[in-house]
């Protein structure tokens, strides 16, 4: 066959092949020479793909920027259909990690979703509207005023025709423009023309996302219903930045669209249940505390498996490393008598589940300034003092939840302790783990590592479950509690 000079066909031919090849992950010579050849072969007659792709030429020589109605991606782009005839509305924001957001519409579309994308002015200059329109099969939308999307007051349209707005990268700008109803570009004024659920993806430099600024803008944003996925630690795109700001990955992203989106009966939807998550850190001075080796996996699994099956789950986590699960409201704190204030200011609540590694002491006075280490003097001897024993004191609280779930971690005598907790702390149930080397489980041992070996003890008995990797646990445990909460009337 002789070869195709793509570069002399017009633009709108040009526009189209590329994104087909996209679509069909084809470079556009072969996707031209595809068509051909089954146009010569007569695959395609009057009603066939090249009608339809004159059609489709005309249309878009006629309105180029005009909203076409959203269809969902079908055929071979639908690979696992989860998302099958859901409409996501991508808005693109200018940050590094917007070339993920390319990834994302690829595995939106390969879940059967149509993509629909809006690029602030700040995202084309990392990846271009091309890139994106090739890889959505869509036009790309990025202007307020456009003569041929306004006369349908476009920005409306946009909303409307989505399930659902999914901001990747979400920029702290973004976040600052949404949380205090500022409307002065098309991503902006569609989140705020929209009453469709609003997903977030933040992805921005460590210091942008703990800037006090941000975090008052993130808990707005959260109060007002929308749902934040990530951001993650660890290394960012800057070089010898790392932290806390890096954008949830792709597929990460896809799962909290899927769970959203899920419109099959929850057996949770309606309850609040206040999950504790992590260690605490208790100071010593500004630059010392007293931890332990909790890494918050349990429990973030446990308030995701939670979320999954409808709860309005409320974490409140001590210092972890982990990101805040998809779909989940997180409080964060230091202290245990922060975690206790946190828990109290979140009752009352249908349930609550205690995974969180509280200290059971802390330093009776934290030394306002860095305790120095003085020749000949030795070291300081730390006085310790009781913490408050959160779960205790919300088992036998005036509005204790219906539910009640306590985690106990011991060495040594493990049911016997977890039979005393039970009673002491007015809990339902005690998640019992062995957190002994003797546990069997890995090198990381429960704390830290990914499986979990639990025994539920409760009033009835003394169920042993096998040893599983820490999500089995908390999706069990989440029906367990689904189970427990329906003969529970609110
Ligand atoms: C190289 C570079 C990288 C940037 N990365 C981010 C980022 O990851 N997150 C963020 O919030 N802002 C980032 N910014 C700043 C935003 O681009 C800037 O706040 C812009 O106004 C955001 O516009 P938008 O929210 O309309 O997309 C970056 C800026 C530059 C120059």
């Amino acid at each position: 066959m002789a070869s195709i000079t793509i570069r002399n066909l017009d633009d709108e031919i040009k526009d189209l092949l590329r994104r087909l090849a996209a679509e069909n992950d084809r470079s556009m010579e072969e996707q031209a020479r595809v068509m051909l050849r089954a146009s010569v072969e007569g695959q395609v007659g009057s009603a066939g793909r090249l009608d339809q792709i004159e059609k489709t030429l005309h249309e878009l020589a006629g309105s180029r920027q005009q909203a076409t109605p959203i269809v969902a991606a079908s055929g071979k782009a639908a690979l696992r259909g989860s998302l099958s005839g859901k409409r996501i509305l991508l808005i693109i924001g200018g940050g590094i990690a917007a070339y993920k957001a390319l990834d994302l519409i690829r595995r939106l579309r390969e879940r059967g979703a149509a993509v629909r994308v809006v690029m602030t002015a700040a995202a084309q200059e990392f990846v271009t509207t091309l890139s994106a329109g090739a890889l959505s099969a869509d036009h790309v939308f990025t202007q307020l005023f456009d003569r041929n999307d306004e006369h349908d007051v476009g920005h409306i349209r946009l909303s409307r025709e989505a399930d659902l707005l999914v901001v990747a990268p979400a920029t702290a700008d973004l976040m600052a423009k949404l949380a205090n109803g500022h409307a002065n570009d098309l991503a902006s004024t569609v989140l705020l023309a929209t009453d469709k659920k609003v997903l977030m993806a933040p992805a921005m430099n460590p210091k942008m996302w703990s800037h006090p600024a941000t975090r008052r803008n993130r808990a707005t944003l959260q109060k007002d219903g929308v749902v934040f996925v990530g951001p993650a630690k660890g290394e960012m795109a800057e070089s010898n930045e790392a932290g806390e700001g890096r954008m949830a990955e792709p597929l990460e992203i896809a799962a909290a669209i899927e769970a959203l989106l899920d419109e099959r009966p929850k057996p949770l939807a309606g309850r609040r249940i206040i999950v504790t998550s992590g260690p605490t850190h208790e100071p010593i001075d500004p630059v010392r505390y007293i931890a332990n080796r909790s890494s918050g996996k349990q429990g973030h699994a446990i308030a995701a498996a939670l979320a999954k099956l409808g709860a309005d789950v409320r974490l409140v986590s001590g210092p972890v490393t982990i990101a805040d699960p998809a779909c989940v409201i997180t409080t964060h704190v230091e202290t245990a008598a922060e975690m206790k204030g946190a828990v109290e200011s979140l009752l009352p609540a249908d349930a609550a589940v205690f995974v969180a590694a509280v200290a059971d002491w802390r330093t009776a006075n934290a030394a306002g300034e860095k305790i120095k280490k003085v020749a000949g003097e030795g070291p300081p001897s730390l006085q310790m003092i009781e913490n408050p024993d959160i779960l205790a004191g919300v088992g036998h609280n005036r509005q204790r939840p219906g539910l009640v779930v306590g985690f106990a971690a011991e060495t040594q005598d493990l049911i016997s302790n977890a039979e005393a907790k039970l009673k002491k702390k007015g809990a339902d149930f005690i998640v019992a783990n062995d957190v002994s080397h003797e546990s069997g489980i890995g090198p990381s041992g429960v704390m830290g590592g990914d499986r979990n070996k639990v025994r539920i003890v409760s009033k009835a008995g003394v169920e042993e479950w096998p040893e599983m990797g820490k999500d089995e646990v908390a999706t069990r445990l989440a029906a367990l509690i689904a189970e427990r909460l329906k003969t529970i009337v609110v």
